[in-house]
């Protein structure tokens, strides 16, 4: 369903044609996320000037807001090169020895979804970011010897939507650790005019504020919706994107004001309705919806919780006062009791 859903922030197959295009390349052209920047200048200078590579990285943070072009912005900057895998595709320990010998010195290598590495191979991974060895274990059983190889100083970049799932002697491997937060209208709004520029749009302020308001303050949907926006305009208009087209566009996508869509608002009318506002568990709720539960925890509720239309507790997930004004409904008192 993700794969289809106009404003899912998760990464969708036509997103990778134009990545190549829209992409910013270096640290200069990435809008927002200030104090990463800051921090992440001061790291890359000190290693340069020290001609050092670089320590390792983890960003986390929801999907879609720039993890991936970070990693391939601290490559460029870095003046190194750069091999990109992930987390599910490493699956045999000689999978992760093929790509880390390979390396040449100050390398990077991206792990992306890191925290879906398996147990075994996050253990040979400990030796290579700490010692740079690798660890090879040849033969089986009493005989079986190891065989420990030299690596190059290479540069680990993690990539994970899920902080909380990455073990701790993971987490203490990285000397530097980013978090990417979602980001202000105003730096979509110029992302969007960025990309606008790049593909050649011609596009109202107010209708990239427009798309900056319903991106879910995320740059990958703010793309996506300019490039359908665009589509629109060529189509219904002269392919000149005025305010009014690109709100009609929206509307016609089933976007709204808030960038929310018929399975936000489903999940939201479940939390009021079917469950008095909750607070109800993340399973139950899962089962309620018939999605994933860490569909639900990844793409759905950080940005629900970021509009206050969504709250966690420990017992579970509630509605909030906002989100029955938002869907329109009267809020039932006195009924959580009823579940317990
Ligand atoms: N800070 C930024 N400035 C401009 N464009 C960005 C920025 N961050 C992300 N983007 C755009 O959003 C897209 C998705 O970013 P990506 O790095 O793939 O996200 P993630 O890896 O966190 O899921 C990129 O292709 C890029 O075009
Ligand atoms: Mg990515």
């Amino acid at each position: 369903m993700e794969e289809e859903r106009i404003i899912s922030a998760v990464e969708q197959k036509s997103d990778r044609t134009w990545d190549l295009t829209l992409r910013p390349q270096a640290l200069g052209d990435y809008i927002g996320q200030n104090q990463v920047k800051e921090n992440l200048n001061i790291v890359l200078s000190a290693a340069k000037q020290r001609q050092e590579s670089l320590d390792h990285v983890l960003l986390f943070g929801p999907p879609g807001l720039g993890k991936t072009t970070l990693a391939y912005i601290i490559a460029k900057e870095m003046g190194v090169g750069i091999k990109v895998t992930s987390g599910p595709a490493i699956t045999k320990a000689g999978d992760l020895a093929a790509i880390i010998t390979n390396l040449q010195a100050g390398d990077i290598l991206f792990i992306d979804e890191i925290h879906r590495l398996n147990k075994t191979i996050e253990e040979i991974l400990y030796p290579a970011m700490e010692d740079y060895a690798l660890d090879i274990i040849l033969g089986k059983g009493p005989s079986a010897q190891i065989l420990r190889l030299d690596l190059p100083k290479f540069t680990l970049i993690g990539a994970t939507t899920r902080y909380n799932l990455i073990s701790s002697p993971l987490r203490d491997r990285f000397g530097v650790t980013f978090r990417l937060d979602f980001y202000n209208e105003d730096e979509i709004a110029d992302i969007v005019k960025r990309s606008a520029n790049i593909l050649g749009v011609n596009i109202e302020k107010e209708a990239r504020e427009e798309i900056a308001r319903r991106s879910r303050a995320t740059p990958r949907i703010a793309n996506r919706i300019l490039k359908r926006v665009r589509d629109y305009a060529q189509v219904k208009a002269d392919g000149n994107v005025s305010h009014s087209l690109a709100k009609q566009a929206m509307e016609m996508m089933a976007i709204d004001q808030y960038g929310l869509d018929d399975l936000d608002r489903r999940l939201l009318k479940v939390i009021a309705e079917n469950f008095s506002g909750g607070p109800v568990g993340l399973g139950t709720l899962a089962a309620a919806v018939q999605e994933e539960a860490g569909t639900i925890e990844e793409i759905f509720e950080p940005y629900l919780m970021q509009l206050g239309f969504l709250a966690r507790t420990n017992k579970g997930r509630v509605a909030t006062d906002k989100t029955y004004e938002y869907l329109g409904i009267a809020k039932k008192n006195n009924q959580n009791s009823r579940l317990f």
